[in-house]
């Protein structure tokens, strides 16, 4: 693992695009993988501040509630619209679990088949959650794992309550790519900001265990970490 020590949390949104960029520029040709929360807000305003055009014609999505209305404001897909393919005028495809055609069983399943005859994805960004969640793989979650439906933690949906109405508005449930499944991505690009976060990336870099979803990426050949937290 490499690891990027930023200053401030400006500096490491703005590695962080850099890095993604040249990333994803290596290999046009492969899949991008997004992420969403608070944290990936600026590094997508800083790809469009810093021009990019993304050259590939797909891009995954890591996650997606399960149970919004259609077009819901708070699902993935919509914040990915907004905040990616529209601000940069990308005409590629989302592919999003749990949405579509990768609705249901079958639809999980395609998805993975998807990644596999498209990847693997040159870039996949991640953030943390305060729990230590990657993408929706809740602690406790298998290594092994690939695209599912999962319940959430109490904790990841207190979280991003501030996203909802209210707490009751946040679905129980969401689709997730696995962690098997990220882990195929050529390169993974994690970012980590805030005090908050802290507790659980230390947690997963100095005793990693099946309760911290992280250490199933700690072994991965191209795992760049970029924090403003000092380790
Ligand atoms: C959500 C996403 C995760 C993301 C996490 C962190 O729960 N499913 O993929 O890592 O948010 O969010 P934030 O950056 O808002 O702390």
């Amino acid at each position: 693992m490499r690891v990027i020590n930023a200053k401030n949390a400006d500096e490491a949104v703005k590695l962080a695009a850099e890095t993604f960029i040249e990333a994803a520029d290596a290999r046009p040709d492969a899949p991008i993988g997004l992420a969403t929360g608070g944290t990936m807000d600026g590094i997508y305003l800083k790809l469009k501040e810093l021009g990019f055009r993304p050259k590939t014609q797909h891009a995954f999505a890591l996650d997606e509630y399960e149970g919004l209305e259609p077009g819901s404001e708070n699902s993935y897909a919509a914040e990915l619209t907004d905040k990616f393919v529209e601000r940069l005028g990308w005409t590629g495809t989302l592919h999003v679990p749990g949405t579509g055609h990768y609705s249901g069983e079958t639809g999980l399943e395609l998805l993975e088949q998807r990644l596999t005859e498209l990847g693997p994805i040159s870039v996949q960004l991640l953030g943390l959650g305060s729990n230590g969640h990657i993408a929706f793989n809740e602690p406790g979650s298998e290594f092994a794992s690939t695209t599912r439906l999962v319940e959430l933690h109490p904790a990841t949906r207190s979280d991003n309550a501030r996203f909802f109405p209210s707490l009751e508005d946040v679905p129980t449930h969401a689709y997730t790519q696995g962690l098997a499944t990220i882990s195929r991505s050529s390169c993974l690009l994690l970012v980590v900001l805030g005090e908050r976060k802290r507790p659980a990336l230390s947690q997963a870099l100095t005793a990693p265990s099946p309760q911290t979803p992280l250490a199933a990426l700690l072994d991965h050949e191209n795992l760049t970490l970029i924090t403003d937290q000092v380790l």
